[in-house]
């Protein structure tokens, strides 16, 4: 089958994944793409050497047969013109970010943002002369009240980081394209297996490729897809700063890619029955996970994505003592902050750089602690188990 054909396949996810847009006949048949370590590439004479700019590869920061793999991979995820790989989640917020704000411009970014997101627009982006400001995640096509002349960049991220405000994605992005902003999304949470940004008006759809896509808590990168109109200042911004992604790393993602469907289904069904499990617990004030129908976003939810992974919250009552109470007491779940790999996690989450109040009512002022739970792939009935004992050892305290 040829490249071209490869690339425009239309089948389940899974089938998508497995095969995904290589074509191993370019290379001898070999089934998985190589791993090319590259800085030096040779033209044969001056002429080709001249015109490069017909050339795939010219350099290796500008890319190479591993890194257009994954690349392709992403772009047929996610239905993207073309996607940029960076050496982390973080940085690829940054880069489109920097690619598309200058001195002068206005950015509004969602309250419920990644918390380091908020600290490079706080940090480097005020310090650039770029204005910043926060709106609530609930503000749909009201976002446009807040657009200025100069607002140059619409930031989201749905469901919010820690708290899982969903956000209704078209509205925000149709009201800031009239207002003439570039609208980029944070899409780690549902992968594009469960959420495809650039169907809802999303320019540009960002990745922690750590998280799912590498699914094996062992390297971290990050990519941005974008749509025909801002691929080519993305990536020129991408190659400005000299940044791509490491071949082994670039490998490690497009192996983890080939389970990420089956990975994901796992980490959905015992992500829902923990969490169901726990909106019973006398223990719990609240469970924040999309899919529940208790949760406030549910029907939001529900119109936009197609499934939901493994990372959810819950409030645990009590005093904080109570909450290390139960996650010292913790054998299974990992005290880290991370998540879509093999194994559960659990992290307190601290709110204090929100500036709009929308996450759980029922925790802070020794009401309770807000847990976050990454839920990983082991037997739902180990981590149950684990989980009382951490509930008795809390209501010891
Ligand atoms: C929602 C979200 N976006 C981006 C990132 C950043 O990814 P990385 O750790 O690869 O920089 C994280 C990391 O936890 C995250 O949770």
């Amino acid at each position: 089958m040829s490249t071209e054909s490869r690339k425009t396949l239309h089948k389940g996810a899974n089938t998508t994944l497995a095969h995904g847009p290589y074509d191993p006949y370019s290379l001898h048949g070999f089934v998985n793409p190589p791993v090319v370590h590259a800085s030096t590439v040779l033209f044969e004479d001056t002429a080709r050497l001249r015109d490069r700019a017909s050339s795939q590869y010219t350099y290796g920061l500008r890319g190479t047969p591993t890194t257009t793999a994954l690349e392709e991979a992403l772009d047929q995820l996610e239905g993207s013109a073309g996607t940029i790989l960076v050496p982390s989640g973080l940085a690829a917020v940054t880069v489109p970010l920097l690619a598309f704000l200058s001195a002068g411009d206005h950015c509004l970014v969602v309250d419920s943002v990644y918390s380091p997101t908020r600290q490079f627009c706080n940090g480097t982006l005020r310090r650039m002369g770029v204005s910043v400001d926060y709106f609530d995640p609930h503000v749909g096509a009201s976002i446009a009240e807040l657009m200025r002349p100069e607002t140059k960049v619409v930031f989201l991220e749905s469901p919010g980081s820690n708290t899982f405000e969903m956000m209704d994605v078209a509205a925000v992005c149709e009201a800031a394209h009239a207002g003439g902003a570039v609208t980029m999304i944070d899409n780690t949470w549902a992968t594009p297996l469960f959420f495809r940004p650039l169907e809802h008006g999303v320019d540009l759809s960002i990745h922690a490729l750590t998280k799912y896509p590498g699914g094996h808590s062992d390297v971290m990168m990050g990519s941005v897809s974008a749509t025909a109109e801002t691929y080519k200042r993305l990536r020129a911004t991408q190659l400005q700063l000299g940044i791509n992604a490491a071949p082994d790393d670039t490998y490690l993602v497009l192996r983890g890619l080939k389970t990420m469907g089956v990975r994901l289904a796992r980490h959905q069904a015992s992500a829902l029955e923990l969490a169901e499990w726990l909106a019973g617990r006398p223990e719990v004030a609240e469970v924040l996970h999309p899919a529940l129908p208790s949760f406030p976003g549910h029907a939001l939810w529900k119109r936009q994505f197609s499934g939901s992974s493994g990372l959810f919250g819950f409030v645990l009552e009590g005093s904080l003592a109570r909450a290390n109470a139960f996650l010292d007491a913790l054998e299974l779940f990992g005290l880290g902050y991370s998540w879509g790999g093999h194994e559960s996690l659990a992290v307190p989450v601290d709110l204090s750089d929100r500036t709009i109040a929308t996450g759980p009512q029922s925790a802070g002022d020794g009401k309770g602690t807000l847990i976050r739970l990454q839920i990983g792939l082991e037997d739902v009935v180990d981590l149950r188990d684990d989980m009382e004992t951490g509930f008795r050892a809390a209501a010891a305290v």
